[in-house]
């Protein structure tokens, strides 16, 4: 039959069409329509809040989020504002909008969001954003991190193009809220090119040991120090330490963020005497405990 057979190839030109999609380079996206955006941004209850041209709404107004910008620097915008709106739309008894991909990048094209615009990711500074905006908390990265959500080094397929990447942490809001409201996990700000730095070193493949680390450092010395110690993140990550295990605790992604280091707080079991009490294991050793003055303290 005619008409069916017409339906069979419009069906095998669209399954072409996803496979061809599906090919394109990891940048690339398919072009969004300004026009379908414009009724995107209708259809989601964006236009309730932002508005055109000084008339008052909830949140900033519409020429604000249409400029030039880049697509995954949208992405951060969007997810930052998602307690707001989710918190609004709740109180009104309304759902969270689904937004797929299309509609993202559609969206996208209305929003003046070009991927061309973001900067290069700086893979270092994405790894330090993934520990530190809290993603582990939830999420488990190769042998760290939660079990409360998907591990991110399994997810690579949702993390280009960025109309997929904004589309999936647009999705992630009403999910993730509920889950950090229960445990009082603090939902993270990203700013500047936060989210560009994230997503890249998500996507690049790379484990936290893979990319640079920071070089060895004297810790600062109080007057009664028996000797200067230095820490090595290089030899603690070559014994199966990962990133988390530090700075998921009490230990600052700073230097000297964290307070003094006394003695007194290690024998408590936080800092470095979260390991070295003799007890714990790590890379199939026992970690030397406080009373081997001189593994730590040198002169
Ligand atoms: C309930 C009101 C409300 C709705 C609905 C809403 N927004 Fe917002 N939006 C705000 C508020 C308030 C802010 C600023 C506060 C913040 O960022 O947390 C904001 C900020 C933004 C920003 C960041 C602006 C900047 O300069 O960084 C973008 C982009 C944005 N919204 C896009 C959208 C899109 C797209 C939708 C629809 C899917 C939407 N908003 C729906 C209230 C809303
Ligand atoms: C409070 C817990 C929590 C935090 C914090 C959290 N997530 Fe999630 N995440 C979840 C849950 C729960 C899911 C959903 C699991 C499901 O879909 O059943 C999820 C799903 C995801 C997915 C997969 C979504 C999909 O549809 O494939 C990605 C990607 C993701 N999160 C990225 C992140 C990133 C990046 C961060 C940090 C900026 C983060 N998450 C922080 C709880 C969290
Ligand atoms: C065994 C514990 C430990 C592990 C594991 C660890 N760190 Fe650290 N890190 C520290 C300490 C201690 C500091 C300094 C904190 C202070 O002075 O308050 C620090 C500081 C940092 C700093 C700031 C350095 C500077 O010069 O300002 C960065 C960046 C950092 N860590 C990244 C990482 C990354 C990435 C990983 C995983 C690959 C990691 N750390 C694993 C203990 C650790
Ligand atoms: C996550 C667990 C963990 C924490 C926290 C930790 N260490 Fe270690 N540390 C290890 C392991 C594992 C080794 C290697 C096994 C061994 O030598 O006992 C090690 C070895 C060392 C060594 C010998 C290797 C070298 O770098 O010369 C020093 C010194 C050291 N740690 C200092 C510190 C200091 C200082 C802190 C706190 C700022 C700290 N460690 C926190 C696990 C940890
Ligand atoms: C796992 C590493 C580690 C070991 C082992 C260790 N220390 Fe320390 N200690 C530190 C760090 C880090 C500091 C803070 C930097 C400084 O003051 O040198 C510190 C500080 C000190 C201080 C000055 C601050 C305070 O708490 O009074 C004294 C005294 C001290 N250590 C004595 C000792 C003695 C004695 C031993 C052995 C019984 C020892 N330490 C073993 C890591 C270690």
């Amino acid at each position: 039959m005619r008409h069916a057979r017409f339906t069979r190839d419009r069906v095998t030109a669209a399954a072409l069409l996803v496979a061809a999609l599906a090919a394109l380079p990891v940048a690339a996206q398919p072009p969004g329509d300004a026009a379908r955006g414009r009724e995107v941004f209708a259809g989601k209850h964006c236009a309730r809040c932002h508005r055109p041209g000084g008339q008052p709404g909830a949140g900033p107004a519409l020429e604000q989020l249409r400029r030039p910008q880049g697509a995954y620097a949208l992405t951060g915008r969007l997810w930052n504002h998602a307690p707001a709106m989710f918190t609004a739309l709740t109180q009104e008894r309304l759902a969270w909008p689904a937004i797929s991909v299309a509609e993202m990048g559609d969206l996208m094209a209305y929003l003046d969001a070009d991927p061309r615009r973001d900067p290069a990711p700086d893979l270092g500074k994405g790894q330090l954003a993934l520990v530190g905006k809290g993603c582990l908390k939830c999420h488990g990265f190769r042998r760290e991190g939660g079990r409360l959500g998907p591990d991110l080094a399994e997810r690579r397929a949702s993390y280009a193009p960025p109309a997929t990447w904004a589309a999936t942490m647009w999705g992630h809001t009403p999910r993730m809220a509920a889950v950090a409201i229960q445990r009082g996990v603090l939902y993270p700000r990203f700013s500047g090119d936060e989210m560009v730095n994230l997503i890249g070193f998500l996507k690049s493949g790379a484990g936290p040991a893979e990319v640079t680390l920071p070089p060895d450092f004297p810790i600062t010395r109080a007057a009664s120090s028996p000797g200067q110690v230095t820490f090595s993140h290089a030899k603690h990550v070559a014994k199966g330490a990962t990133c988390s295990a530090c700075h998921m605790r009490d230990v600052k992604m700073t230097r000297g963020a964290s307070g003094p280091m006394t003695m007194a707080a290690l024998e408590k079991g936080t800092l470095c005497g979260a390991c070295h009490d003799g007890k714990t294991t790590l890379g199939g050793t026992v970690v030397f405990p406080l009373d081997r003055c001189d593994g730590c303290h040198k002169d």
